[in-house]
């Protein structure tokens, strides 16, 4: 399959290297196609890097990997135009490091990253997952033991089953909880500031949530 990925960060690189090992055809969109020379170099494969447009019409799906404060100018030289119709799996957290760490959420409560993006491109099938956990564990779940939680959140019931399938059949995950409509990536995009307190006590970031229910 033809993958675009937004976002050249330890999260593009992470999924980028998970799908081009799995024998996708991936297209990497950075505003600095020219940096990702070494991780081309060490991936092999069919990977490629260019601009956010050629990214994203390259894709059949089109992963956002994009920091969460610039998602949004990320998608727009993206082009809209070049998403309408395709499934967008949404990794971003609207983490806001302006004033430091801890950041602060830049939406939340009543609306979040999720549903700023499904707003802003109604015609792109926005699925909000993979946000609540650590870059390598979303691609190799096992580097936590037992089963653990993947939440997904999205207005498309085809386009959740699509990707439910792809966390399961390529990335390895057990556990899909789809949590309703976009509306639902407010709660997960919320997790972050739970996320990073318990990163800072555990010292380690393979760790994850996992529902347990009576
Ligand atoms: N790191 C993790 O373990 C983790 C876990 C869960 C979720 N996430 C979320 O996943 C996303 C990516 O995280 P990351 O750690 O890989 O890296 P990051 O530093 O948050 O994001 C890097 C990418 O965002 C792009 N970007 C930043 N500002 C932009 C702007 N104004 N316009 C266009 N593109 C912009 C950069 O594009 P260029 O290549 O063009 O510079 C870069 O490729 C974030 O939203 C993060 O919150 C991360």
């Amino acid at each position: 399959m033809q993958i675009g990925v937004l976002g050249s960060g330890m999260v593009g690189q992470s999924i980028g290297g998970k799908l081009v090992e799995l024998g996708h055809a991936v297209k990497v969109g950075t505003r600095e196609p020219q940096k990702l020379a070494e991780w081309l170099g060490k991936v092999g494969g069919n990977a490629s890097a260019a601009s956010p447009a050629e990214a994203a019409a390259f894709g059949e799906i089109v992963f956002n990997c994009t920091n969460g404060v610039g998602s949004l100018e990320a998608l727009q030289m993206a082009g809209e135009e070049n998403l309408n119709g395709k499934i967008l799996i949404d990794i971003s957290n609207p983490l806001d490091f302006s004033q430091g760490f801890p950041p602060t959420l830049s939406v939340c409560n009543n609306d979040s990253l999720g549903e700023q993006i499904q707003r802003t491109y109604p015609a792109v099938k926005v699925v909000k997952t993979l946000n609540t956990m650590n870059t390598n564990l979303m691609v190799n779940p096992a580097l936590v033991p037992g089963e653990h939680d993947v939440f997904v959140s999205g207005n498309d019931a085809e386009a959740k089953a699509t990707v439910t399938n792809i966390l399961k059949d390529w990335f390895g995950w057990q556990s899909v909880i789809d949590l309703g409509d976009i509306t639902t990536a407010r709660a997960t995009e919320m997790l972050m500031p739970l996320w990073l307190r318990l990163y800072g006590v555990f010292q380690n970031a393979n760790f994850n949530y996992k529902i347990v229910r009576g």
